[in-house]
């Protein structure tokens, strides 16, 4: 019994350290910011939705070390202040990886702008981008990463389901009326952050709005999907303009996402050990929107799919260019760009 006891409780610690060590020894995900990097954004502005939690805030940070401008645009004012705050500060505590200051009067990093933008209000979406379209001289690199993960049912003001009409609505009208302004600062880009979870979905015309059913690991996955055929068609619309539109998948990054989820009480210190051994930071999660948003080796590349900073495969029915056109086209007349 003792030697036993003694062998649970040695594999525990085993266990235990193997996970520390595997956070701590860090990820294969290569890191942007960095001496080389630094100024690389410079002279640059970058929209991120949803910028002040999880992935969002964590690309806002490297982007804003790179010397960006970037706009936070946030549906919760107070929370997005608070979060620039806190971006601000943590780029002072660190010290400013930028240019030598000496030849740089300026400093190496950027700046942090605040908006309000709900997604789930079309009208605060084209109030958002009269704005933008009054107060920024130029847009080069548009993130749409603002998500809802699996809420139960739940309607935007316009009446569209929640996930469908946030991650992929909302988005969608945001991007079309920025584009003249991407257009206009060329060569340009936009980002799409999505799932691995869209294989799980399918665009099913017949109930958009979820009315006849609802599920919501469905509606997420469609949501998902859509980001990824939106991204197509609209690289396909783009093309010979440079601008340029990629996907990509975080991979499954500790962050707030996960609020509608339900874990029972006891089961919630074992799932958080196992969500901070084994899922990324969103530090780590970031990586491949800074990539995509930055990175000198995706100029020109348009409509691929990214995890990890590396270009992956997608399912057929990602690529089917008759549904893409579809959807775009139902798109437009749910959020009014067309009768
Ligand atoms: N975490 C993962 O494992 C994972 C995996 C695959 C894909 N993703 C994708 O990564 C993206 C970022 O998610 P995250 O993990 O960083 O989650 P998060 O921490 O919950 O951040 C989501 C952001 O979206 C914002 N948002 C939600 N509804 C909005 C609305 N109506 N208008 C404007 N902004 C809104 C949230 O604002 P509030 O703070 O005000 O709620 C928050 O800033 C999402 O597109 C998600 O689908 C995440
Ligand atoms: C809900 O959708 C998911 C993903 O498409 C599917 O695996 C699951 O079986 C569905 N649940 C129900 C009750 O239909």
């Amino acid at each position: 019994m003792a030697v036993s006891g003694v062998a649970a409780l040695l594999a525990a610690l085993g266990g235990a350290l193997w996970l520390a060590a595997r956070r701590f020894v860090g990820s294969s995900v290569p890191r942007l910011h960095g001496g080389a990097d630094a100024g690389l954004m410079r002279g640059k502005t970058v929209l991120i939705t949803g910028a002040n939690s999880g992935v969002g805030r964590a690309t806002a940070a490297a982007l804003l070390r790179l010397g960006a401008r970037v706009i936070m645009g946030c549906r919760d004012r107070a929370r997005a202040e608070a979060a620039a705050a806190e971006l601000r500060r943590d780029l002072r505590r660190d010290g400013d990886p930028g240019l030598d200051p000496g030849l740089d009067p300026d400093g190496g990093a950027g700046e942090l702008v605040v908006k309000e933008l709900d997604l789930a209000s079309l009208r605060s979406v084209r109030a958002f981008c009269r704005e933008m379209l009054q107060e920024e001289p130029r847009l080069d690199v548009l993130i749409n990463n603002a998500g809802v993960f699996q809420c139960p049912y739940m309607k935007t003001e316009d009446g569209f389901e929640m996930q469908f009409g946030v991650n992929h609505l909302g988005h969608f009208l945001l991007t079309n009326l920025l584009l003249g302004l991407l257009k206009s600062s060329a060569p340009s880009r936009v980002v799409v952050v999505s799932s691995k979870l869209y294989k799980y979905g399918d665009i099913n015309f017949e109930d958009l709005n979820s009315e006849q059913s609802y599920n919501k690991s469905f509606c997420y996955s469609r949501s998902k999907l859509a980001n990824i055929l939106f991204t197509r068609e609209l690289a396909r619309r783009l093309e010979g303009t440079k601008v340029t539109v990629n996907v990509l998948h975080p991979g499954i990054v500790r962050t707030n996402l996960g609020r509608h989820m339900h874990i029972p009480l006891l089961v919630k210190p074992l799932f958080n050990l196992v969500s901070w051994a084994f899922f990324k930071t969103p530090v780590e999660g970031a990586q491949t929107s800074v990539y995509l948003a930055s990175s000198p080796e995706v100029e020109g590349v348009s409509g691929k799919f990214f995890g990890d900073c590396k270009e992956e495969e997608l399912l057929p029915k990602a690529m089917d260019e008759s549904v893409a056109r579809k959807l775009w086209d139902i798109s437009e007349v749910m959020v009014g760009i067309v009768q």
